[in-house]
């Protein structure tokens, strides 16, 4: 049978679709609006778990019971609802009237991309299908699964139902090629069944990390000593690995997933080298991770931005140093911050938390009038607010409240001494009325905050005795005394603006900050850093993160601290050097003016670009194209004969530039003798690790940014 492959569908299948976990759901969010573009409203879904307690937040809920469910089905494209459309929610009708749970709708974000969950969690469906899906799954693919593992029952219920869908799909629409595009082993489990099944569709698995890797960068060896990863990649047996972890039928699934896709990604290099040992096949590709981009039209507009919310977390920090704030100068203060999910060690927590110790020391020893306040942000296990951080809030914004009140009587007593005496009061009890004076003093007495007590490290009660990072700030003994330099403020939960003591979102938090310190050990990409980035925030990343080390491939190494990113050496370095690096970092950081900061700022901001959806999406593109080339290959090359316009020309592999010194900075050496020029690069230069195998499969590479470019050359041609 022929199909449509040039006006394919694409579905995207993940557990963080219209679900916020991590950073695939940054990924999915962020590149809805280049997909949007290049599919249309109607080719492109996300398909996923429905989360019954968010969904309604997320999702703008559509019915898709308004098709007929017999008969034969319009293929004109401008009919009332497009045969993409009708097949589709024929489809999902087939599996309602089986008593599937399914949400269809529009995700309420940029792009507004179309979304199908189905609720996985459903205990009739769950009693209906589970083992017989777990019975199949081990007869059909050899996939084990015990009993009681939540997370893999919940992943082969998705797995399933997705590949029941795309099954009901395929028999259903007859036009359309589908491309079925998997993210991370938990939503992996339809690649080995849709290939088990023969369905007539082509499968991308991309993995945004592997279970192994996360579980041996994490843990110990034997003896009870950090394992060195990376320098044994190719050593570890790793169904013995998975099997000691407890993991080992998960393992399966993720390697089955790599082995029965099409196309086979990940997101870096770094993590692909670890999936060609782990798993045991090499990617095919790099797709790396790119965000959604908004420019101001003021360019000191995001510089504002910073100023505006660095007000409200000085506003956070006076409460919850009340009793102390003799010692902090708010002329001379530094946010940082790590955040993310709370993984100790891969994250590199303990590398943050034992560098701030020794940055508070050497702030110490130079007699530093800086105040550096470290905030952790991290989910963990908690009893809500603690007491003495609800109060001290509280008080603040209740005296705040009053001096507002107390201003207002005091604008007209002012007008009034000026206009009768004709000069400006030497005192504020001249204008001050007595009520107005002994109401604002038993306000301010009413909490005398006690010197002795200090300021807590965190903002929640952590049940937990061995924490680990209570544990690690314990053992540095940074305690938030007055003569710490550096005080450190645990939040163990994401933000949000309905957040009683930092009523801020992430983003407004990040932009508040001064410098993101994300010292990872193990980090397939690391969005938090590149957000940073495109926020204009110096961050302070490592070599084996993805990001930092995609950043270290475009920016010249001299010059990158620059433009405020500080890439760490975790790779060649021990973990003594590392944290020797990251501590000068930081007090390199300390010893900027803020003219230098500013000026930071700007040059990160302009970076960009290179993290852009418009240049990385391109990645993607060509992924779609390998997998339908390779599941469909009589049908590409036809239409790469039919139509020239693609099958002519291969595109030329741009030369790699890096991006050279900043105008705004003396030359280096190494920038003034090796003629490095800023250009813009495509990721794919870097990122992709066989292009070279399928250069020639581009066709359709169009991301829709061309009337975009036409236009702005247009404009700087002056038409
Ligand atoms: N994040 C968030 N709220 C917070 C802290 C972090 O939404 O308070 C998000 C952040 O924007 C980022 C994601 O969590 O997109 C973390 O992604 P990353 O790739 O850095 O790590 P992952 O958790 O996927 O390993
Ligand atoms: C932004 C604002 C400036 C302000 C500066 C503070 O750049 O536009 O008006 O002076 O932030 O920077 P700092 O690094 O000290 O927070
Ligand atoms: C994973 C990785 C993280 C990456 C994200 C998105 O959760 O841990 O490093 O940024 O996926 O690809």
């Amino acid at each position: 049978m022929t199909r449509d492959i040039a006006d394919h569908l694409l579905f995207e299948t993940s557990t963080e679709t219209a679900n916020k976990v991590g950073g695939i759901y940054s990924v999915l969010k962020s590149k809805a609006p280049v997909t949007i573009k290049q599919y249309g409203p109607y080719n492109y879904h996300l398909l996923g778990p429905l989360n019954r307690n968010t969904y309604e937040m997320e999702v703008d809920v559509l019915p898709f019971d308004d098709v007929d469910t017999e008969g034969d089905i319009d293929t004109d494209s401008d009919s009332a609802t497009p045969y993409e459309i009708t097949t589709i929610k024929r489809a999902l009708l087939k599996m309602q009237e089986r008593g599937v749970k399914i949400v269809y709708g529009k995700w309420l974000i940029d792009g507004s991309p179309r979304v199908i969950l189905f609720d996985i969690d459903d205990p009739q469906l769950n009693a209906q299908f589970l083992n017989e899906w777990k019975k199949d799954l081990w007869e059909k693919c050899g996939i084990p699964s015990p009993e009681n593992d939540f997370e893999t029952n919940r992943a082969i219920m998705l797995g399933y139902l997705v590949s029941w869908f795309l099954g009901e799909l395929c028999y259903i629409n007859k036009k359309n090629a589908i491309v079925a595009h998997f993210h991370e082993w938990l939503a992996a489990v339809g690649c080995p069944v849709l290939r088990a099944r023969k369905i007539d569709c082509c499968t991308i698995f991309t993995t945004h990390a592997t279970l192994l890797g996360r579980y041996l960068c994490a843990g110990k060896d034997k003896d009870g000593n950090d394992i060195d990863f990376y320098n044994n990649l190719q050593f570890f047996d790793c169904d013995e690995e998975a099997g000691k972890r407890g993991i080992y039928h998960r393992y399966c699934i993720e390697r089955a997933a790599a082995h029965t896709c099409d196309v086979f990604t990940t997101v870096s290099d770094i993590t692909a080298l670890e999936a060609e040992h782990l798993l045991k096949r090499k990617p095919d590709g790099i797709l790396p991770n790119g965000l959604n981009v908004t420019k101001f039209q003021a360019v000191h507009e995001f510089q504002n931005l910073h100023l505006k919310n660095k007000l409200k977390i000085n506003d956070f920090v006076k409460g919850h140093f009340l009793g102390h704030l003799d010692t902090i100068d708010f002329n001379n203060i530094l946010y940082i911050f790590i955040a993310g999910r709370y993984e100790f060690k891969n994250k590199g927590v303990d590398m943050f938390i034992e560098s701030l110790a020794r940055l508070n020391y050497k702030l110490q020893c130079a007699g530093s009038k800086i105040t550096v306040v470290a905030f952790i942000i991290m989910p963990a296990e908690n009893n809500s607010y603690n007491l003495q951080t609800l109060q001290n809030q509280a008080y603040v914004r209740s005296l705040e409240a009053h001096i507002k009140m107390v201003c207002t009587n005091l604008e007209a007593q002012l007008l009034d001494y000026a206009l009768v005496k004709h000069s400006v009061p030497q005192e504020l009890s001249s204008i001050l009325s007595t009520t107005d004076q002994i109401s604002l003093k038993k306000k301010i007495f009413k909490i005398s905050p006690s010197k002795t007590i200090l300021p807590s490290i965190t903002t929640h009660n952590i049940p937990s005795p061995n924490d680990p990072i209570l544990s690690t700030i314990r053992k540095v003994k940074l305690f938030n005394n007055d003569y710490d330099r550096v005080k450190i403020i645990f939040h163990p939960e994401f933000l949000n603006s309905q957040n009683p003591i930092l009523p801020l979102e992430y983003e407004e938090f990040v932009r508040g900050c001064h410098l993101g310190v994300f010292p990872s050990y193990y980090e397939p990409w690391g969005y938090t850093p590149a957000e940073c980035t495109v926020m204009g925030i110096p961050s302070i990343t490592t070599n084996l993160s993805g990001f930092g080390a995609y950043m270290e491939d475009l920016i010249d190494k001299e010059q990158s601290s620059m433009y405020g990113i500080y890439v760490v050496d975790r790779r060649m370095k021990n973990g003594e050097e590392s944290i020797e690096q990251l501590v000068d970092y930081m007090e390199d950081f300390c010893s900027k003016t803020t003219r230098q900061r500013i000026n930071q700022r700007n040059r990160c901001e302009r970076l960009s670009d290179l993290l852009d959806w418009k240049r990385m999406g391109l990645e993607y593109v060509k992924a779609r194209n390998l997998a339908l080339k390779r599941a469909y290959p009589d049908v590409f090359a036809q239409y790469l004969q039919a139509d020239d316009q693609y099958g002519t020309g291969t595109p030329e592999i741009e030369r790699v530039y890096k991006v050279g010194k900043p105008f705004s900075v003396p030359g280096s050496p190494r920038a003034s003798t090796n003629g490095s020029q800023t250009v813009l690069m495509t990721p794919g230069d870097l990122g992709t690790i066989q292009d070279a195998n399928y250069v020639d499969d581009y066709f359709h590479l169009s991301m829709g940014g061309e009337e975009e470019a036409e236009s702005s050359k247009q404009e700087s041609d002056g038409k």
